[in-house]
């Protein structure tokens, strides 16, 4: 540990405060967090945490998601401008607008989309459990799925169910592509491809395996396999080194470079973390109305994810 993360988890131990990070986040802000996660396990924690204080080491959708499942406990982001271009790709007057011309459908939201957006939803999914969420959808209902159409994809071919799909996706995700990612396999023939839903199609297909971050995890340590192809966010491979010491793990490249970086994930740093907990901000806040309205498809998907 470096003296400024020794500083981190003094004062957070000081403050009670408990730091929630994605598994993109660089390795020395996994290093200091208490719970290293994709975004349903970081909902969970957030949600059972009874810290006077959550620093989330994540994105704008996730911070916001820890605040609305536990409304009484300061949440802070690091770095106000970490959003997601995926969120983006769905505002909600657009999906307000396009829900008043098409009232019988039944939304699901992936959770990579605004509080506003989850509060016109039905259901929410992260991509730990988009295919168990669907699959209870009642069977007459027709579904909506914003704002992934990558993820929605693959969940049509998961559970067999129709959808009709918002046009978003991942800036980081779709810039691998099958020619890419077949460069790489050249070089490690025979390294499975273990690939996040965000990809397309063509590099879905080409992977062993297509799962959430934190699958991504229990897929290496049971596979029998040494070697692995990680086709997501560089920030991954960290948690997979530091838990499976043992086995090698090679960044997905994307057309352009070596690597896949999120620009809005890699702007929280360390010393923006340490004056985070020092000022206790920036803090995420909304409206009681907001957490309310878009607290029910997140209880939702809570509930129905023990299903
Ligand atoms: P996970 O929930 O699989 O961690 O994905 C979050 C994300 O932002 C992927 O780009
Ligand atoms: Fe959003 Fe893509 Fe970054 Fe995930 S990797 S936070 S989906 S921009």
């Amino acid at each position: 540990m470096t003296a400024l993360q020794d500083q981190i988890i003094a004062l957070k131990k000081k403050k009670n405060a408990t730091i929630l990070a994605h598994n993109y986040q660089n390795r020395e802000i996994q290093e200091v967090a208490d719970f290293v996660g994709d975004s349903l396990g970081l909902a969970y924690k957030a949600q059972e945490s009874k810290s006077d204080l959550i620093v989330f080491c994540g994105v704008h959708f996730m911070a916001e998601t820890a605040k609305i499942v536990n409304p009484q406990t300061k949440v802070l982001l690091p770095d106000l401008k970490a959003g997601c271009s995926l969120a983006d790709s769905c505002p909600a007057s657009a999906l307000a607008a396009y829900k008043k011309l098409h009232p019988h459908l039944y939304t699901v939201a992936y959770i990579n989309c605004s509080a506003e957006v989850k509060a016109l939803c039905d259901v929410i999914c992260t991509s730990g459990n988009a295919e168990r969420i669907v699959n209870q959808i009642p069977q007459d209902r027709e579904i909506l799925f914003v704002p992934d159409q990558n993820l929605g994809e693959w969940v049509i071919e998961k559970t067999k169910r129709p959808m009709k799909l918002w046009q978003g996706n991942c800036y980081v995700h779709i810039e691998m592509t099958h020619e890419s990612i077949s460069k790489i396999r050249a070089q490690y023939p025979n390294a499975p491809i273990v690939t996040h839903p965000e990809c397309d199609r063509a590099v879905r297909l080409m992977s062993d395996e297509v799962c959430s971050t934190e699958k991504m995890v229990h897929y290496c340590q049971s596979s029998p396999a040494k070697q692995f192809i990680i086709a997501t966010e560089s920030g991954m491979l960290h948690r997979l080194r530091r838990e499976i010491p043992t086995k090698e793990f090679i960044a997905g490249p994307t057309d352009r470079c070596n690597c896949a970086d999120c620009r809005y994930m890699k702007l929280n740093t360390l010393e923006k973390l340490l004056a985070a907990l020092e000022t206790e901000k920036p803090e995420i806040l909304m409206t009681p109305e907001l957490i309310e309205k878009a607290r029910a498809p997140i209880e939702r998907m809570l509930e129905w994810s023990k299903n």
